[in-house]
């Protein structure tokens, strides 16, 4: 799939928007607070923390938030260019399985900004969800 140009500003801007979320997080449960925010083609920025349960199943995570958000307010026609996490400890923490899957569904070319083992990296959605699943 073809790249497109991402604002070289970004990482920056998304990784803030993210740090600010994070603040909102539920997690009396595992004490591991997360942020995210999603950059829309639109440029519009939407952001989200985990909210977690006490049936902990229910959890939602925070890239899922913000992803969920976007729809909520702009239907389901929003595509994301980019995707960043933190969490308050930053230690090493790229979206889970099924956070993969959401952005895929509506970010199949989007890039994602994540704390990895040495360091933030930057990683094309389909390098951490290879073969993606889809119906349409
Ligand atoms: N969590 C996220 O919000 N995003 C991730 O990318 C990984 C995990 C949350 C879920 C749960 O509230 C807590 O982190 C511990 O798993």
């Amino acid at each position: 799939m073809k790249k497109k140009c991402l604002p070289a500003d970004w990482p920056e801007k998304l990784t803030r928007a993210a740090k600010k979320a994070l603040k909102n997080a539920h997690a009396p449960y595992s004490n591991f607070r997360v942020g995210a925010a999603i950059l829309l083609s639109n440029g519009r920025i939407f952001s989200g923390c985990n909210v977690e349960n006490a049936s902990y199943g229910m959890t939602n995570c925070a890239e899922r938030t913000a992803i969920f958000s976007a729809v909520a307010e702009l239907g389901p026609k929003i595509e994301i260019r980019a995707v960043a996490v933190v969490n308050e400890q930053a230690v090493p923490c790229s979206p889970c399985g099924a956070c993969r899957q959401v952005i895929y569904e509506f970010g199949p070319d989007a890039v994602i900004v994540f704390e990895g083992k040495s360091g933030t990296k930057q990683a094309h959605i389909t390098e951490l969800l290879p073969e993606g699943f889809r119906l349409l």
